[in-house]
């Protein structure tokens, strides 16, 4: 776990050294003598904004960012007016690379008005070729672009950044722009700062990666081949968070439940579970995202038996026929998948399912696609995600006949956000009137006479309160449901233990 660096025993007269992670805190006490060089100038301290494009992974990768951010002594903030912007990127469907492409001009005008800005870009979509060559021919103004394997390089990349544009400047030349991808790595850097956007709730990464190649997807290209942590590191992680002011962990993967197969001494994820429910002080564990083809039994009743285990478990259909998931190499069946939501509901009828559907599959016709209405019919989920098929070059389904035309996907893509609301707000009424647990996360962004706070089946709940709640549990009466959240009050506040 990370501790405290102490700076002032780093030399960074001496030659940087070869180990990680001391060799990071070498670049980070470097980077700070820059920050202070930069407020002796300005008189104010360097603004930065790690902005986050994609999923939960993303999302921890940028608090790791935003960890070593602040060690170098930049003051964080929201804006894109700052001294340093990075978005970190995601590439899963072809419209979030867009969007990267269009907010780099608004941050080029940016950069004219403060040259000394500096815009980096990392994340899944700087792992694709053909997107760093387009940056290097459109965007020269970029400063640094990194990929998922190297974050932990983060400060050292940032330093030669800070050197090559003093050299720039110096010679009258124009931008050299940083890049450095790594197309994979076994190596799992532990021990650097990381900083928590909630200080009682951590996500918390035990894998990195994916094996399972699913014909339409691009993360097993861009985030590499599956990587479990060991379960002693995860264990001393939580425990330190638990310290810290955490009662709430999630568990991140984009597998979890092949967690542990590719270990020395190799675990399960429902092992893993079993200890980090024996953390003291720990109070809710939430995991994702799960494969169903991978979801064991055992994982069932570890889930069934936790008084910590949220009543909440993302399990991605992606399509409800099962010639449309051969295709996808999702390797189940729709009946395979339907029998595992019933096991799962009969295990714990209080459960919530969410899921996430592709409409527009190649070839998908429209026996197909009422074979995933019937799905979501039958599992009633709780919510849903639904995406319209990306092509995705480079992955197999990309060169696959029969791509579905597009009037005819939207059409399909209505009609199941349609059903999915509906069945999802039907469910939703059932809760209405009951007091559930609630662990207040924020104040209402629109109201703040309001909080707002999360139940273990991942539902939102909005109800009157002040900001001494935020982070702890509370007992609360669901009042009114509002079809995607509820309105509440407060019935008692619970002692922060179980
Ligand atoms: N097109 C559309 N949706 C996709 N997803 C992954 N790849 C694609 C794609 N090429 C969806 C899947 C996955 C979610 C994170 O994104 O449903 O579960
Ligand atoms: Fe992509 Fe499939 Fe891996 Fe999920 S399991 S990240 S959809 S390849």
């Amino acid at each position: 776990m990370y501790n405290e660096i102490d700076f002032d025993k780093i030399d960074i007269n001496s030659e940087p050294p070869a180990e990680e992670p001391a060799r990071q805190y070498y670049f980070m006490a470097k980077c700070r003598m820059w920050a202070e060089d930069f407020k002796q100038r300005k008189g104010r301290t360097p603004s930065a904004c790690v902005f986050n494009m994609g999923c939960q992974m993303n999302a921890r990768d940028s608090e790791k960012l935003t960890g070593i951010l602040e060690q170098i002594g930049y003051r964080m903030q929201d804006s894109e007016e700052a001294d340093f912007v990075i978005y970190n990127t995601c590439t899963v469907r072809e419209n979030a690379n867009n969007k990267v492409y269009g907010r780099l001009g608004y941050l080029h005008g940016l950069q004219k008005k403060n040259p000394d800005m500096l815009i980096g870009l990392c994340g899944c979509m700087m792992q694709e070729n053909t997107v760093v060559e387009k940056i290097k021919r459109s965007y020269s103004f970029v400063n640094l672009i990194f990929g998922t394997h190297n974050i932990f390089k983060f400060a050292e990349l940032l330093f030669t950044v800070l050197e090559n544009r003093s050299a720039d400047r110096e010679e009258k030349k124009k931008n050299s722009m940083v890049i450095d991808i790594w197309e994979s790595t076994d190596m799992i850097v532990e021990d650097l700062p990381v900083e928590r956007k909630y200080f009682f709730k951590s996500g918390i990464n035990i894998m990195f990666g994916c094996n399972n190649f699913c014909s339409y997807c691009i993360v097993p290209y861009v985030r590499g081949r599956e990587r479990s942590r060991k379960p002693e590191e995860i264990i001393r992680e939580i425990q330190d968070l638990v310290a810290d002011g955490v009662i709430e962990v999630m568990l991140l993967g984009q597998n979890v439940n092949s967690y542990g197969k590719n270990l020395k001494q190799p675990i399960s994820f429902a092992e893993l579970l079993k200890e980090v429910e024996k953390i003291k002080g720990l109070e809710r564990i939430r995991f994702m995202t799960s494969h169903p083809k991978d979801l064991s039994d055992d994982l069932i009743d570890v889930m069934k038996h936790s008084k910590k285990i949220c009543r909440h478990l993302h399990l991605p259909l992606q399509s409800g026929s099962s010639e449309i998931l051969k295709k996808m190499n999702r390797r189940y069946t729709k009946e395979q998948y339907l029998e595992l939501v019933n096991k799962l509901r009969s295990a714990m009828p209080d459960l919530a399912i969410t899921t996430d559907i592709i409409v527009g599959f190649p070839g998908e016709t429209e026996e197909d696609f009422a074979e995933t209405m019937d799905v979501v019919q039958r599992a009633e989920y709780d919510s849903a995600f639904t995406f319209i098929y990306s092509k995705r070059t480079g992955t197999p389904a990309a060169s696959m006949d029969d791509q579905v035309p597009e009037e005819t996907v939207k059409r399909r893509f209505d009609c199941l956000l349609k059903e999915v609301q509906e069945i999802a707000a039907k469910k939703a009424e059932k809760s209405a009137g009951t007091i559930q647990k609630v662990l207040i996360e924020h104040m209402n962004e629109q109201d703040d006479s309001l909080v707002t706070g999360r139940m273990s089946n991942n539902s939102v709940v909005h109800l009157p309160g002040t900001s001494d709640m935020i982070g702890k549990i509370i007992d609360v009466k669901l009042t009114e449901c509002k079809g995607f959240y509820y309105l509440g009050e407060v019935v008692t506040i619970q002692p922060s233990a179980l």
